[in-house]
């Protein structure tokens, strides 16, 4: 496959998630990174820009002149990462769909349920791709679980238990450290904090592997350090539309857990388990039978062959994952390009309607926890049937 040339926005000099996209997007070639305008300091995002090996004249101060200086060239980006905080993911997001430009935003996609309709509509309308990045996902074992589920494995999957609780924001002497602030304040954050930064990972791979979308849901939202506007803390109890229920914990004051993403599906004929920071094993246990142990690049679906990259025993990760998804979108455009269907076992990565799900519920879990709990539509407008 031709390399596609990319572009990014913000994921700057000392970001957090910026340099696992440049990572992830690199592994497998199929990526040049060939524009950017990585931070809000103009000055220091040109710099950076250019000492990681964007030629001067790409190297923007900030996204719109980069919106400028790349229409109408004939190797303009195909593909641009959105890594700014949350708030500013909207604006940007649908100046580049306007452009024709195809999208990866990270999460949350938008800050409102009016936005996210907007970039969903944008895409559906442009015929760019607008892709969101639920980068956990790409793991094999995740791929394969869904591919379990949907094989009918596991029979009708009764209950989905989700976990994304890290102790990284306990400290409340560091609460007011900017790097983590910006979380907690709904001008930059939007409506939520934890359940939108970590919550709704944890959903959307409920959604992913079971196959279900949030129907509706309940929510109780705790601000464990009390000068913080947005709650650290979440519990949330989902109803999916196929039937099956998802209990669901965030935080990021439970001292001890570090990444915390773990998932855990029962169903009519077995069990399955799977964490984050263990990713190349995938426990499963089928009713009334032994418990398995099935291994990274010892699975047999698809879907997990063409996510597994090294053999069996070696650790793959979080990089891998990320770089599954870039791989899905290269496939994805270059499909939209020769007028083919991609390949199906490439079709996995969360699109805007996934994004827009996600604000949905954001919205639901806010408007639910201050009305004590109650159960609260978890649909976006668009897309209740
Ligand atoms: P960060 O605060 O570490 O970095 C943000 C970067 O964006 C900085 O380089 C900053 O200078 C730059 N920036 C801010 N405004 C900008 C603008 N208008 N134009 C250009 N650059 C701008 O934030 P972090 O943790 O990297 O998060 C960024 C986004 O990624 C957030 O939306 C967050 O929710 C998401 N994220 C996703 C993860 C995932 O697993 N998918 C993990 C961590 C973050």
């Amino acid at each position: 496959m031709a390399r596609l040339n990319w572009g990014m926005i913000g994921g700057g000099e000392g970001s957090q998630i910026g340099p696992v996209h440049r990572i992830s997007a690199a592994m497998d070639g199929l990526f040049t990174l060939a524009a950017g305008a990585l931070d809000i300091d103009p000055a220091k995002g040109r710099d950076f820009a250019q000492r990681i090996g964007i030629a001067p004249g790409r190297a923007y101060g900030d996204w719109r002149a980069m919106l400028a200086g790349e229409r109408g060239r004939p190797d303009r980006v195909d593909l641009v990462t959105v890594a700014t905080p949350n708030a500013t993911h909207y604006g940007i997001a649908k100046a580049f769909l306007e452009e024709g430009i195809h999208v990866l935003c990270e999460k949350p996609m938008t800050v409102t349920v009016e936005e996210a309709e907007d970039i969903a509509a944008t895409a559906q309308r442009t015929g760019a791709i607008c892709a969101v990045n639920y980068g956990y996902t790409g793991y094999p074992l995740v791929r394969h679980m869904r591919a379990m589920v949907a094989r009918g494995e596991l029979g009708r999957i009764r209950l989905c238990v989700v976990e994304f609780s890290h102790g990284f924001h306990a400290d409340a002497a560091d609460a007011e450290n900017p790097r983590m602030r910006w979380r907690y304040d709904p001008a930059l954050a939007g409506l939520s904090g934890q359940f939108a930064d970590c919550g709704i990972h944890a959903l959307n791979m409920a959604s992913f592997v079971t196959g279900e979308n949030a129907r509706e849901l309940s929510a109780d939202f705790l601000s464990a350090i009390a000068s913080r506007k947005l709650e650290d803390d979440a519990m949330v109890n989902v109803r999916m539309d196929g039937g099956t229920r998802v209990r669901l914990w965030t935080s990021s004051v439970a001292v001890g857990s570090f990444h915390g993403l773990n998932i855990r599906v029962f169903g009519e004929k077995g069990g399955l388990r799977w964490a984050q920071q263990w990713p190349d094993q995938l426990h499963w246990t089928p009713l009334n039978g032994r418990a398995q142990v099935i291994e990274r690049g010892a699975a047999d679906s698809p879907d997990a062959a063409r996510a597994t990259r090294i053999a069996t025993g070696h650790s793959e990760g979080m990089l891998v994952a990320f770089a599954n998804i870039y791989a899905d979108l290269a496939e994805a455009i270059h499909a939209r390009r020769e007028g083919r269907a991609p390949d199906p076992a490439a079709g996995h990565y969360p699109t805007a309607a996934d994004g827009l799900r996600s604000i949905a519920a954001i919205k639901a879990a806010v408007d639910s926890a201050a009305q004590g709990g109650q159960w609260v539509d978890a649909r976006p407008p668009s897309l209740r049937r």
